[in-house]
C-alpha cells in the first residue's frame, strides 16, 4: 500500500511551491493528501493542487454535504507524515498553543504521525521571541522543523525565512516514510564540514566541504532510531532532525576534543568531516599588516588526526567508517588510510567530480572494507546514500 502524506499549506506566498512538493510526492509513488487554509487559498487554488495529488483539497469553505468532521479525523489517522509547507508563524503559534480553529490546525492535533513543519516568513517573524519559543514547544513534543533559507524574501528584505527548497523538503519526508528503527539504542556519533583554522583576528583558513554529507547521514541514523549527536564545523542552517544533539565547533583542534569526548559513548563514529590538517603555528594576536611586506609566509603545524586516534582507542563493539576526499589515485588512496587509521571502512569519494564530493546534493562512493573487500554505492543523493552507509554498517555487523 502507498504511504501517505497530508501536506498543510498556509497563507504564505511560499504557498505556489507546494504544489512542485506536491508533484514530487507523487512522483515517488507518495498519495497526497492536501489541507489549504482559508489564507493559503489566497495564494494557490483548490483546483491546482487537486489536480497535481489527483484526490480532493480540504478546504475551510464548508459544505454542508461534506461530512468534515469525519473527513478530518480519517485524515489525521491516514498519514503517515504530517507535513505542513509553508507553515506560517500563525499555523506554528496556533499549533504550538494548542488552538484548533480550522481544519489544518484540527487535522494536526489529531495526528499521530510525525509532524514536519517547513516555515516560510519574514526574518523578523522567524527571530521574534513568541515564536521561537513556540518552535521550542513544539520541538521538545517531536515535531521536526525544516529551516527556512537564506535570500531574497518577498517583503524585499534580504535574510533568513525563504521556504527550504521543494526538493529538500521532499526528499526529507521520503526518507522519513521509509524508516526502519533498526537503529533503536545505537549511539551514533557523525561529524560534518569543515573547520576554520585562524590566521589572525580577521582571517582564517578552510576547505570546500559543506557538511551536507554529515547532516545527511545524522538526519538518517536519528530517523532510524539511533541516538546521535552531530559534531559540526559548519554554522548553516541544513536541514536537521530535532532529536539529533549537535554540538558546533570551529577548529581541528575542537572537534579533535568534541569527538574524543563523545567518543566512548558511541557505538558508531562516522567521520563525514573535513577537519583541517594542517593550522598556523602562530595564531597573530593583532591584525597581520600589509605595510613594506612583498610577500607573507605562515608557517603550518600538522593538526591531530582525529580518526586516527578514535581508531588506536576502538573498542570491539564499536564501528568507524571514514571518508576519504580524493583527486586522484582514489583506491590506494583509500586503501592506506583504511590501514593507518586502523577503521573499519572507508568510504572513498572523488571530490574533483560535478555531481559527488563537496557542496552537491548527490554523491557516489567506493566502500573500502578491512580485509579486502569493497561496494561501489553507485550515484545517489545524500539521503539515500547515507542509509546506504548504515544498511552496509548493519549488514557487516551481522
Ligand atoms: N580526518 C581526521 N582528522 C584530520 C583529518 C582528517 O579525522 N585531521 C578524517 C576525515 O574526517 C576523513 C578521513 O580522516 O574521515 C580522511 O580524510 P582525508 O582528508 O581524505 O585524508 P587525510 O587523512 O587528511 O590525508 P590526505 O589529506 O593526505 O589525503
Amino acid at each position: 500500500m502507498s504511504k501517505c502524506v497530508v501536506l498543510g499549506i498556509t497563507g504564505s506566498i511560499a504557498a505556489y511551491k507546494s504544489a512542485e512538493i506536491v508533484s514530487r510526492l507523487k512522483k515517488q509513488g507518495v498519495d497526497v493528501r492536501c489541507i489549504l487554509t482559508r489564507a493559503g487559498a489566497e495564494f494557490i487554488t483548490p483546483l491546482t493542487l487537486e489536480t497535481l495529488s489527483g484526490a480532493p483539497v480540504v478546504t475551510d469553505m464548508f459544505h454542508r454535504e461534506t461530512p468534515w468532521e469525519v473527513e478530518h479525523i480519517s485524515l489525521a489517522k491516514g498519514a503517515d507524515v504530517f507535513l505542513v509547507a509553508p507553515a506560517s508563524a500563525n499555523f506554528v503559534g496556533k499549533l504550538a498553543n494548542g488552538i484548533a480553529d480550522d481544519m489544518l490546525t484540527t487535522t494536526a492535533m489529531a495526528t499521530k504521525a510525525q509532524i514536519v513543519i517547513a516555515p516560510a516568513m519574514n526574518t523578523g517573524m522567524l527571530t521574534s521571541p513568541a515564536y521561537m519559543h513556540n518552535v521550542e514547544v513544539l520541538k521538545s513534543r517531536g515535531c521536526v522543523f525544516i529551516e527556512p533559507d537564506a535570500g531574497m524574501l518577498a517583503c524585499g528584505d534580504v535574510g533568513r525565512g525563504r521556504l527550504c527548497e521543494p526538493g529538500h523538503i521532499v526528499s526529507y519526508v521520503v526518507q522519513l516514510l521509509n524508516v526502519q528503527q533498526d537503529l533503536l539504542g545505537k549511539t551514533i556519533l557523525v561529524t560534518a564540514g569543515p573547520t576554520i583554522e585562524r590566521i589572525d583576528p580577521v582571517r582564517y583558513i578552510t576547505n570546500r566541504s559543506t557538511g551536507k554529507m554529515g547532516f545527511a547521514i545524522a538526519n538518517a541514523a536519528a530517523n532510524r532510531g539511533a541516538s546521535v549527536t552531530l559534531i559540526s564545523g559548519t554554522k548553516a542552517d541544513l536541514v536537521l532532525h530535532s532529536g539529533v544533539k549537535r554540538i558546533d565547533i570551529t577548529s581541528s583542534e575542537d572537534m579533535y576534543d568534541a569527538v574524543s569526548k563523545e567518543f566512548d559513548a558511541c557505538d558508531y563514529l562516522i567521520m563525514a568531516a573535513a577537519p583541517a590538517d594542517f593550522t598556523p603555528k602562530v595564531q597573530a594576536e593583532q591584525k597581520i599588516k600589509k605595510l613594506g611586506r612583498s610577500e607573507l609566509c605562515i608557517e603550518f603545524v600538522a593538526t591531530k588526526d582525529i580518526l586516527a586516534a578514535m581508531g588506536a582507542r576502538k573498542r570491539d563493539h564499536q564501528l568507524i567508517m571514514g571518508f576519504a576526499a580524493e583527486t586522484e589515485n582514489i583506491e590506494e588512496n583509500a586503501l592506506l588510510k583504511l590501514e593507518r587509521k586502523n577503521v573499519d571502512f572507508i568510504a572513498a569519494n572523488d571530490v574533483m567530480g560535478t555531481s559527488t564530493g563537496f557542496g552537491v546534493d548527490t554523491n557516489s562512493v567506493m566502500l573500502y572494507y578491512r580485509g579486502g573487500r569493497k561496494r561501489a554505492s553507485g550515484l545517489m543523493t545524500k539521503a539515500e546514500l547515507s542509509n546506504w552507509l548504515l544498511d552496509s554498517m548493519i549488514e557487516h555487523l551481522r
